[in-house]
C-alpha cells in the first residue's frame, strides 16, 4: 500500500474523523494508555506515532508523560490536532522512518495505524530505537487473528481501500521480541461485536 493512498484516504477524513470514530477511538486510547501507565507509570517523554487527530495524545499529555510528541503521516489529520492541543509537539513523517534520535523517549505508542505500514515489523524496530533502555513500547492494532476483524480486511481489500499489512496478536508480539524488546504482554480484546483487537507491549532492555 503506498503512502500516498493513506494520505488521500485521511485528507478525505479528517474534518469529520472525531465525529465519525469517537466511540472507537476512545476506547483505543484508553486500552492504550493503560498500558502506558501499567508498563511505565508516568514516562517523561511519551511518543503517539500515527497520532492523528490527537486522542490518545491528548490523554498521554494530560494523564501521564511530562511531555507527549504526536508524529503523523497525514498533514490533515496533525491540522485537527494542532487545533485541539495547542503548544504540544506535532511533527509530519512516516512511522518506517522516525525522525528522532535514539533512545529519545521514555515510552513510544501507537494506535491503530500500523496496519497501513507493509512492514509493521520495521515500523516497530523503529519504535524500539528511539525509545530509551529501560522503556516502553506499546502497540494496539486490529487482531487479524480474529475472525471478526479477518472480514473487515477482506472487505478493505475488496473494495481497494488502503491497507497494509495487519498482523496477528501472536505476529504483533513477535514483531516486538524480533526488535529486541523483552518481557512482551499481549492482550486480546474486543471493541464492540466487530472490532478484534490487541494491545501488545514489551520493555526495552537496560
Ligand atoms: C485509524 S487512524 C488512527 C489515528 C489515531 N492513532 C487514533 O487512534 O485516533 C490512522 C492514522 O495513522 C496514520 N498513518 C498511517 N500510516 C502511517 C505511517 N506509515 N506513518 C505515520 N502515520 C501513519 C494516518 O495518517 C492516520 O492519521
Amino acid at each position: 500500500m503506498s503512502g500516498a493512498a493513506v494520505d488521500a484516504e485521511y485528507a478525505a477524513l479528517a474534518a469529520d474523523y472525531d465525529d465519525d470514530w469517537a466511540v472507537y477511538n476512545r476506547a483505543t486510547a484508553e486500552r492504550t494508555l493503560r498500558a502506558v501507565r501499567d508498563r511505565a507509570g508516568e514516562p517523561g517523554r511519551a511518543l503517539d506515532v500515527g497520532c492523528g487527530t490527537g486522542t490518545l495524545l491528548e490523554r498521554l499529555t494530560t494523564t501521564a508523560a511530562t511531555v507527549a510528541v504526536g508524529l503523523d503521516r497525514s498533514a490533515e489529520m496533525l491540522t485537527v490536532a494542532r487545533r485541539r492541543l495547542p503548544g504540544t509537539p506535532l511533527a509530519r513523517g512516516d512511522a518506517a522512518a522516525l525522525p528522532f534520535a535514539d533512545a529519545s523517549f521514555d515510552a513510544a505508542a501507537t494506535n491503530s495505524a500500523l496496519h497501513y505500514a507493509d512492514d509493521p515489523a520495521g515500523c516497530v524496530r523503529e519504535l524500539a530505537r528511539v525509545t530509551k533502555p529501560g522503556g516502553t513500547v506499546v502497540w494496539t492494532d486490529w487482531d487479524a487473528g480474529a475472525l471478526t476483524t479477518r472480514g473487515v480486511i477482506a472487505w478493505l481489500r475488496l473494495t481497494r481501500r488502503p491497507l497494509g499489512r495487519a498482523l496477528s496478536a501472536t505476529a504483533m508480539a513477535a514483531a516486538l521480541t524480533d526488535a529486541g524488546l523483552t518481557d512482551v504482554r499481549v492482550d486480546r480484546w474486543r471493541h464492540g461485536w466487530l472490532w478484534g483487537l490487541a494491545t501488545v507491549s514489551g520493555r526495552k532492555p537496560g
